[in-house]
């Protein structure tokens, strides 16, 4: 909770490396930091480097080891195993090409209040929109603190599931006409939001307080990342909120704790919960259940959210029919992959409402790889080519139809991971036997393999893998090319593609 020389510091930021990088340095030594595109923006200069001990570090700042928590997951998953610091000397701070407008640092946020004439401010840190239930509650601190409002967003790590900052910015902008004229600054807090419950909270008060925050909207579960794999809370509901309040006077800044609002249609308003009379008739809906309601794209009621913010949100987030979609054809060689990729092809191309495109093996194979052999690594490679573009081109709301053998279940897992975070995923198991295949031998391939002439040929002496559970299997021996498409047509319908 604190540094060596006593100031608080809920949550320690350490700059973490891979062993194989620690056992190349030494103190003394100096270090170029550079940003993922090599830019260079400080020179660190080594004075320690430690091992991580991440069960200490979890249970100290988390409070758990649990790895249901994400911040604990990040921690055992994807920190390396050395810390290394020192003192840091900044040549350039990171450059953030997007909402330049609204990314000022604490010290230029300062001076605009001096500017403004504003002696009392009230923060507000927050990775979610702002719903009505948000916004009357911010509305009451306001006046309550008899303060202006600052805004501070997230825009860096959130949580998976977490509407996306650009998206959460058009929010934020929809709602800023509903706060009185003059009293509402919105700026971009670039940080990682660990979810650390009590700890975040109070590191987000060091924050505001940094930003020359008065007053700070501290929540019920502040920061808290949910249920834990028992079912329950990681924190206790107050646990924030009473921590940071212990060390208000401190950070020198006001808590005001965020109470649960409710709306009384009756009464067309919103109200504390605890003024609330048990027994009248409210509404409640949380940001999780607003978040759950959009994805589904059920309504939400006025009541809950502006209109203009869902409007947001569900242009952000549109029906599968609207979204992109990949048709990923996978099968041995020979097993008509091809023939019914082409059918399909045509078909997108009738009812024409997407862009599609074709990455069809051979085509892929010329344009993209055709460096690359058929050994294990290469294919791997090669799929995952195919997965970058087809990922490019589904995020961009088109089809991709791909048409690899693709033998390997785990590669093909992890191009369906990374496409289903943007939208839709079909696996087609084009499922003709080995025999069917070989009888048929087009290319006179199996024919060669068999003759020794070709090495690690898929089915013959290199494995095909069989998808377990791939949204459609074709068996070309039953269907035509036609009513294989048409299945595919079927099962995306279904699905709400088209
Ligand atoms: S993979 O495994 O996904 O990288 O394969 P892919 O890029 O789809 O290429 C498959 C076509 O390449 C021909 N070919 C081979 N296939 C399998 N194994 C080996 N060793 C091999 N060498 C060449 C084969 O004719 C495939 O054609 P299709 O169109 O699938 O019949």
């Amino acid at each position: 909770m604190r540094l060596q020389d006593g100031t608080l510091w809920p949550i320690p930021i350490c700059l973490d490396i891979l062993e194989t990088i620690a056992r190349k340095l030494e103190v003394g030594q100096s270090v170029g930091l550079r940003d993922p595109e090599g830019f260079l923006l400080a020179i660190l200069h080594i004075e320690d480097i430690w091992p991580v001990d991440h069960n200490k570090e979890s249970i100290q700042v988390y409070g758990t080891d649990d790895t249901d928590h994400p911040g604990v997951h990040y921690l055992f998953h994807a920190t390396g195993n050395y810390y290394v610091g020192g003192a840091v000397e900044v040549l350039s701070p990171p450059l953030h090409p997007d909402f330049k407008q609204i990314r000022w640092t604490p010290e230029e946020i300062r001076l605009n209040y001096n500017k403004l004439g504003w002696k009392r401010v009230l923060g507000f840190i927050t990775r979610n929109p702002i719903h009505r239930a948000q916004f009357e509650m911010i509305l009451r601190a306001m006046r309550e603190a008899k303060a202006n409002l600052l805004l501070l967003p997230i825009a860096g790590a959130t949580k998976p599931e977490d509407f996306d900052h650009y998206t959460r910015v058009r929010c934020y902008n929809e709602v800023a006409h509903h706060y009185p004229p003059g009293s509402y600054l919105l700026n971009l807090l670039p940080l990682a939001v660990r979810m650390a419950g009590p700890r975040t909270a109070l590191m987000h008060a060091i924050i505001a307080k940094n930003y020359g925050c008065t007053h700070i909207i501290i929540g019920r579960d502040h920061a808290g990342p949910g249920l834990n794999s028992q079912g329950k809370p990681f924190y206790a509901t107050d646990a924030a909120q009473t921590l940071v309040q212990s060390h208000s006077k401190e950070i020198d800044i006001t808590i005001i704790p965020f109470a649960e609002m409710i709306y009384l249609p009756f009464e067309d308003e919103y109200r504390f919960v605890d003024q609330v009379t048990p027994g009248t008739q409210a509404i409640s809906l949380s940001g999780t259940e607003i978040r759950g309601r959009v994805r589904n794209w059920c309504q939400v009621p006025e009541c809950a959210s502006f209109p203009e913010v869902i409007h947001v949100l569900l242009k952000a987030y549109p029906p599968p029919r609207k979204q992109g979609v990949t048709v990923f054809f996978t099968g041995l060689s020979g097993a008509g992959k091809s023939t019914i990729a082409k059918v399909l092809f045509s078909r997108f191309l009738e009812i024409g409402d997407r862009p599609v495109t074709l990455l069809d093996g051979d085509i892929v194979r010329r344009n993209l790889s055709n460096e690359l052999t058929f050994s294990k690594e290469h294919r791997d490679i090669n799929a995952r080519r195919i997965g970058f573009v087809a990922s490019e081109i589904t995020k961009n709301r088109g089809i991709a139809i791909c048409v690899p053998i693709a033998p390997y279940a785990a590669t093909r897992r992890e191009i369906r991971k990374t496409i289903e975070a943007y939208a839709g995923f079909i696996e087609v198991h084009v499922f003709t036997s080995l025999d069917v295949c070989e009888s048929r031998d087009r290319k006179g391939m199996y024919a060669k393999a068999r003759a020794g002439l070709i090495k690690g040929f898929t089915g013959v002496d290199d494995p095909y893998e069989v998808p377990e559970c791939p949204e459609v299997v074709i068996d070309t021996i039953h269907f035509t090319p036609d009513e294989a498409a048409q299945e595919v047509l079927l099962v995306m319908g279904q699905r709400g593609y088209i």
